[in-house]
């Protein structure tokens, strides 16, 4: 017991230092990388410049800053709202258009000219745009028996929050007031996987939507735009 007792203390000695030793490599090597990850992130602040942005948004005023104006792709609808949008959402958005994810002819186009810094001030922008402006106003009153079933069947508020305009996650997207063509046009865009010329390619929606008809669909496109929230359209002229 007594020879047993040192060599096992010398043995454990030897072991925490030896464990001692590669946590210190370790550490170091941790701090290396946290170092070498601190020089390269500056560049790439996470963060957009909505004044940076300004002198980009005249590629997008055409669309998005004109009230009630149309698109056409799928079929015709209502450019969607993106002012008073959370920039983390719009900057997810806008890379899925540029990756392919969301198949879109114009967006892929448009965003497949920004960098990673556009977007993050267009997205920033467009966040703060409009927030000076009254709310819209919702129509008022609680879901039918029925749109309330869809509503519960999908969980819908889970995710897109109380009133659907609070989301539960910044990259999530705020539903509340959106035009209910384009929401419409989104929700089978989602059923839409794989496909090399239409839909989204997103795994939590997808999930969603499976098992809606679309006439359960425009009900829900329907009720949702009915909703008041933050999101506008901000008519901008292309001379300001
Ligand atoms: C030619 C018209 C047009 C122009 C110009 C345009 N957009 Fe769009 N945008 C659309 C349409 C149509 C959609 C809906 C696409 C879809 O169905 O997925 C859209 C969708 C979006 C979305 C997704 C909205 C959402 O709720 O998911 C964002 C973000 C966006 N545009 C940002 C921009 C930005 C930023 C610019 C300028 C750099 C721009 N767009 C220029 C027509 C346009
Ligand atoms: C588990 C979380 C979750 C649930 C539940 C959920 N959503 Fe979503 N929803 C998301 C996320 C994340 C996105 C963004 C996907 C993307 O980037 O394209 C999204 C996007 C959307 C969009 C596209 C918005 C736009 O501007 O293009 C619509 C419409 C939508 N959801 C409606 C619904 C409805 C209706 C329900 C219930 C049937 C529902 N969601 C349930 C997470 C969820």
């Amino acid at each position: 017991m007594k020879t047993l007792r040192p060599q096992k203390s010398i043995a454990g000695h030897t072991l925490s230092n030896t464990a001692i030793k590669a946590l210190l490599g370790a550490a170091a090597f941790g701090a290396g990388l946290a170092l070498t990850l601190l020089a390269a992130s500056p560049a790439k602040a996470a963060t957009g410049n909505p004044e940076a942005a300004k002198a980009k948004v005249a590629m997008c005023i055409g669309c998005h800053g004109i009230p009630g104006y149309q698109a056409s792709f799928p079929e015709v609808h209502k450019v969607p709202m993106i002012a008073g949008q959370s920039a983390a959402y719009l900057a997810a958005a806008l890379t899925a258009y540029q990756k392919g994810d969301r198949k879109h002819p114009t967006m892929k186009g448009i965003a497949a000219s920004l960098s990673e810094q556009d977007i993050l001030d267009l997205s920033a922008y467009y966040e703060t745009l409009g927030k000076d402006l009254p709310a819209k106003a919702g129509k008022g009153g609680a879901p039918s028996a029925a749109v309330t079933a869809l509503l519960q069947r999908g969980n819908c508020l889970s995710c897109h929050g109380e009133n659907l305009n609070k989301p539960i996650d910044p990259s999530y997207p705020k539903l509340a007031g959106q035009h209910g063509d384009y929401l419409y046009v989104a929700l089978k865009a989602y059923q839409t996987q794989g496909s090399a010329s239409m839909g989204r390619n997103n795994a939590i929606m997808a999930g969603q939507v499976k098992g809606y008809t679309h006439a359960e669909l425009k009900q829900l496109a329907q009720y949702i735009e009915s909703l008041g929230g933050d999101l506008k359209t901000v008519p901008q002229s292309r001379f300001k």
